[in-house]
């Protein structure tokens, strides 16, 4: 689980944990990690929790994780792609957007992506039935007003989430594209921290709340599960019907 140490990353490390996984734990922020690991509870599934501090901008580091998940667990059955950012104020559109900006965002949302897929595959194709699952957004399908280099970078993948299911289905890899809204966490504090936002997006949300974490989480279990064995190529929105 990459971006494990985040909002939703706490939350699908844990319950992946609970459902008896053994999770390899990544993130840029070692603290945030350190605090994941103190607030892990008890499983009675076997589930097994390991923290690795790395950055999907440099490709070292994540070979360096690719190997850690080897040499600690036997092996990588399920890459839960998450890491990501939203450069916030600096994010813009087109027309206004600092080109340094489109290419921090490139780095890690869709370069990051791109690279851990690209170390993790040789080791999923081995399992025959790997998962990845890339965690995109509302964003990536359809577009966003305000911050057009985070939501360029959701796009992308989804269209490599497409070729990959394409390409590695016959060796059965299945890949996913995970697309939340608007998930109660740091990235999008801005938007609910501000009353009147919250409310207009609670107004445009069908089921009439923000998402929590969890929901995503129990998406992720699922999807990651032979439950959703014959489920690969496809965009899973998960918005309680977002609908502007
Ligand atoms: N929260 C939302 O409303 C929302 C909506 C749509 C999609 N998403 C997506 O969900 C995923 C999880 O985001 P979140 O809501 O938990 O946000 P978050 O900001 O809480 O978590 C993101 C995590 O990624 C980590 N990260 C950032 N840069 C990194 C780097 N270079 N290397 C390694 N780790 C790095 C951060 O340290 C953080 O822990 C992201 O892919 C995000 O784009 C979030």
């Amino acid at each position: 689980v990459t971006g494990a140490a985040g909002g939703q990353g706490v939350a699908v490390c844990k319950r992946f944990v609970e459902e008896g996984a053994s999770v390899l734990a990544t993130d840029i922020d070692e603290r945030a990690l350190e605090q994941l690991v103190e607030s892990l509870g008890v499983g009675d599934k076997g589930g097994q929790l390991e923290t690795i501090q790395a950055d999907v901008a440099s490709e070292e580091e994540i070979q360096a994780v690719v190997a850690q998940s080897v040499s600690r667990f036997g092996g990588l059955d399920i890459l839960y792609n998450n890491a990501a950012v939203r450069v916030a104020d600096r994010d813009a559109p087109t027309a206004a957007l600092d080109v340094e900006i489109w290419d921090i965002t490139f780095a890690i949302n869709a370069r990051g992506a791109f690279l851990f897929c690209k170390h993790a595959l040789p080791q999923l194709l081995l399992t025959r039935d790997g998962v990845i699952i890339n965690v995109s957004s509302v964003a990536g399908y359809r577009g966003d007003t305000e911050c057009h280099a985070y939501s360029a970078t959701k796009g992308a993948l989804i269209a490599l989430t497409m070729s990959l299911a394409q390409t590695y289905g016959p060796q059965g890899v299945r890949v996913l594209a995970l697309c939340p809204g608007f998930i109660a966490t740091s990235m999008v504090s801005g938007y609910l921290d501000d009353a009147a936002l919250r409310d207009e997006i609670v107004g445009a949300t069908a089921l009439r709340r923000i998402g929590e974490p969890a929901d995503i989480a129990n998406v992720a279990a699922f999807l990651a599960s032979c439950d959703a064995g014959f489920m690969t190529s496809v965009i899973v929105p998960v918005h309680g019907g977002l609908v502007k």
